[in-house]
């Protein structure tokens, strides 16, 4: 006997404790997280327009943003630099004793066991706002890996433990594993932003970290939204490159690639859930459309559903108090 009247899957909806346990994905703190935007000065703490609750903050004030991190049980952090000063060549963004190395060591003096993990682009370092170097009105590849291996170096010598790179140039990954692996930095590992598209959904955060690029747009090297098979090739070749953590970013318009990605690869997928995903739900959130709460954990469950191990959210610290 199966089916109707004998089979009723409302039986096991009947009560949260009946639910709980037969719950497939559970959400845990120590799964997310959290993008910290770190900026020059001191005494520093400054909203962001569209990042409700994440304020920029200088590297003196992180120590109490990390006691909060660490007490709430999150994953980890991921660092942005925001500096004062931007020139064409993005010269802060590999600068031994940039805004980034010296947020990570504070970090690791406060919180040393907490994972740092750091963004790595040229993007909010340059005049022109772009994640690579810009020669005669084009984002050129190959010196820019340059450069953003000399970025990730900085970081591994500060201590960070993950290097993130974000840019999208080819051959990024193979380029920094190689310039760490040259100066002894063999055990820091690259979590790769493999399936990054060019996306309406980052636009809080250009504003957050002063990126927008001053002319033309990031679809010379960010994958087109259209594109699933794409992003599964830059996947693979990343992980070629030795990439050990994979990310998908946005998430919540592509959990069909991390879905994909996590059954084509073993190694951890992580997908970014973006500020303009983050922003979307405040804004209607404010304005009485949707449960703030109930909205942003669904969200993260179904990015977890979808098959991401760990997700890098706005929401960690506030989700964290939540469940
Ligand atoms: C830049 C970068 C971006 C984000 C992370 N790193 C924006 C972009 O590519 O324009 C987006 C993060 C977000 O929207 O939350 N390399
Ligand atoms: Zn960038």
């Amino acid at each position: 006997m199966s089916g109707f009247p004998a089979t009723r899957l409302r039986r096991l909806r009947r009560t949260e404790g009946l639910r709980s346990l037969v719950r497939e994905t559970e959400l845990d703190a120590g799964r997310f997280v959290l993008p910290i935007f770190v900026c020059e000065g001191r005494g520093r703490r400054e909203p962001i327009d569209g990042l409700p609750e994440i304020d920029r903050v200088s590297v003196d004030l992180l120590a109490d943003e990390l006691a909060e991190v660490v007490e709430l049980g999150l994953g980890g952090v991921l660092l942005f630099g925001v500096p004062d000063d931007k020139d064409e060549a993005a010269s802060g963004a590999y600068e031994a004793d940039g805004i980034v190395p010296r947020a990570i060591q504070a970090a690791k003096e406060r919180a040393p066991d907490l994972p740092v993990i750091t963004d790595v682009c040229l993007c909010s370092y340059s005049t022109h706002g772009h994640c690579g170097l810009v020669h005669d009105g084009e984002i050129v590849n190959d010196l820019s890996i340059e450069l953003i291996a000399r970025a990730a170096l900085t970081h591994a010598e500060a201590g960070a433990d993950l290097v993130a790179p974000s840019d999208m140039m080819d051959g990024r990954v193979a380029a920094i594993r190689s310039s760490l692996d040259a100066e002894g930095y063999e055990q820091v590992g690259i979590v790769s932003y493999a399936a990054k598209y060019a996306s309406a959904f980052y636009g809080p955060f250009r504003e957050a970290a002063a990126s927008t690029p001053s002319f033309g747009d990031r679809r010379g090297y960010q994958l087109d939204p259209a594109n699933r098979r794409e992003a599964l090739r830059e996947v693979a070749l990343d992980l070629e490159e030795a990439a050990d953590i994979v990310m998908v970013k946005p998430a919540m318009a592509y959990l069909d690639v991390v879905s994909a990605v996590r059954a084509r690869v073993d190694v951890p997928v992580a997908a970014y859930s973006t500020s303009g995903e983050y922003a979307m739900v405040k804004a209607a959130a404010e304005r009485g459309w949707v449960d703030e709460r109930q909205a942003a954990l669904e969200q993260l469950v179904g990015i977890r559903r979808a098959g991401a191990d760990m997700i890098v959210t706005y929401w960690a610290k506030q989700a964290a108090r939540w469940l």
